[in-house]
């Protein structure tokens, strides 16, 4: 398994350019299903997560074609098999996005139950609780959901909780049943409105999305479309916050500038300096951090995609951080590994009460889950000494080229193929 090898101590300093979301990418190409005319999309990351996300809808009957740089054309003409396996399912959890379309469009769908992952248990109750109230009927069996549904009709749907892929997979859903869904309680994450806006060019009837309340109002078809996804705000944030611990002045191209704002918000507490223009973000940092507590929440709030990055750059700032984790069960794994680098942290519950230290020092740490990963990273690019960080290949399913964008930030990484 590779390996990153990064030589800590030294500023960012430089310029890379953000790719499209991940997080948008993902439900975006599953709406591909919703339609028998192909979808062509720009701005599509180069991830692992997103070519598992395409063989998944190869083997669907999905034609997906990947042309130049980030341009992708998905085309389901016919859905010949609409079943997602448990060895898909059990790399990536958001296969369960499959689930709402194949219903709108073939009636029925058979997707393994995406199992728990390191971050917590991540059931889908809501997603079955939305299908089964628009007239779904879905059994579990041998650890495969079998849905059934002759013609999905609109609803009133009261979400329990906030869920990111639960809206999504409700929404597609909607798009093409019969009558008006109203989703409460919806999540208000800006790649739900991304994925409202390319089911919208489909001709898809919603409103209200990036709101509490969104209104659907199903129609007989979907046609094909083209849509620029949107860039990546949790890639921004992760490169913001490794500048802000490691001082100097990155600038970020094609950044995402609304969707980061709580986010901005905290790296000028912490003592950053942060110009956003029209296409761009800049950050200046060129002294020591100061600490900055924060709660995670569903967006505006503090992403959790960004608590372990921030809890990197607390670990070397002047004075103690409170963060709370509120969104996963058990999302401070990384707060172990960044013991190892010296880092003083202890877990009370769901806070980490974190001391800021002068130095970290290099070390060997493992990585655990995507953007646990991300925040080792920073920790290493700060460390004195060589840090390896071990088991890289949950970077590579959200992180395009990161060890090419550090570098022209002028870290010195490398990555160790074994
Ligand atoms: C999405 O996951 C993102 N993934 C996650 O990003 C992100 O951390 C998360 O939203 C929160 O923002 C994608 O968009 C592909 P949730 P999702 O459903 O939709 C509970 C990354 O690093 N819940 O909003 O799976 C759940 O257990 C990934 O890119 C239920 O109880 O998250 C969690 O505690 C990691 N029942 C909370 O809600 C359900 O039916 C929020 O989960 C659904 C969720």
């Amino acid at each position: 398994m590779d390996r990153l090898r990064i030589e800590g101590g030294r500023p960012l300093e430089g310029e890379v350019r953000i790719s499209g979301a991940k997080n948008a990418a993902l439900p975006i190409m599953c709406a591909a299903l919703l339609s028998g005319e192909p979808l062509e999309l720009t701005r599509v990351p180069r991830l692992v997560d997103v070519s598992t996300m395409a063989k998944l809808l190869a083997q669907m009957g999905v034609e997906v074609e990947r042309a130049g740089e980030e341009q992708m054309r998905l085309a389901a003409r016919r859905v010949t098999d609409p079943s997602a396996p448990y060895e898909l399912v059990k790399t990536m959890r958001a296969s369960v996005l499959v689930l709402g379309p194949l219903l709108a469009r073939c009636g029925r769908a058979r997707v393994s139950l995406p199992g728990g992952c390191a971050i917590g248990l991540r059931p889908v109750d809501q997603h079955v609780k939305g299908l089964q109230a628009m007239g779904a009927t879905i059994t579990v069996e041998h650890g495969y959901m079998n849905a059934v549904a002759e013609r999905l009709r609109g609803a009133r749907i009261v979400m329990d909780l906030v869920t990111v892929t639960g809206t999504e997979n409700l929404m597609m859903a909607a798009a093409l049943a019969e009558g008006e869904t109203i989703l409460e309680n919806a999540a208000r994450e800006p790649e739900v409105v991304d994925l409202a806006r390319c089911l919208s060019a489909m001709g898809a009837k919603i409103e209200g999305a990036g709101t509490p309340v969104v209104r659907i109002t199903g129609v007989g078809t979907l046609r094909g479309a083209r849509h620029a996804v949107m860039p990546d705000r949790i890639e921004t944030g992760t490169y913001l916050a490794a500048a802000a611990a490691a001082g100097g002045k990155v600038r970020l191209v094609g950044a995402a500038l609304q969707a980061l704002d709580a986010t901005l918000e905290k790296l000028r507490e912490a003592g950053a300096v942060v110009r956003a223009s029209e296409s761009a973000i800049e950050l200046e940092m060129r002294e020591r951090p100061r600490a900055v507590s924060l709660r995670t929440e569903p967006y505006p709030g503090f992403p959790t995609d960004m608590q372990a990055q921030f809890m990197a750059l607390a670990t070397v700032a002047s004075g103690t951080a409170l963060i709370t984790e509120t969104i996963f069960e058990n999302r401070f794994m990384h707060a172990l590994e960044l013991q190892r680098l010296g880092a003083d942290i202890s877990l009370q519950g769901n806070t980490a009460v974190v001391k800021g230290v002068e130095r970290l020092q290099g070390a060997s740490v493992m990585a655990t889950d995507l953007r646990a990963s991300a925040g080792l990273v920073i920790a290493g690019l700060v460390a004195d000494g060589v840090t390896t960080i071990e088991r890289i290949y949950h970077l590579d399913r959200g992180y395009e080229a990161l060890e090419k964008k550090l570098a022209a930030l002028g870290a010195r990484v490398e990555r160790l193929r074994s």
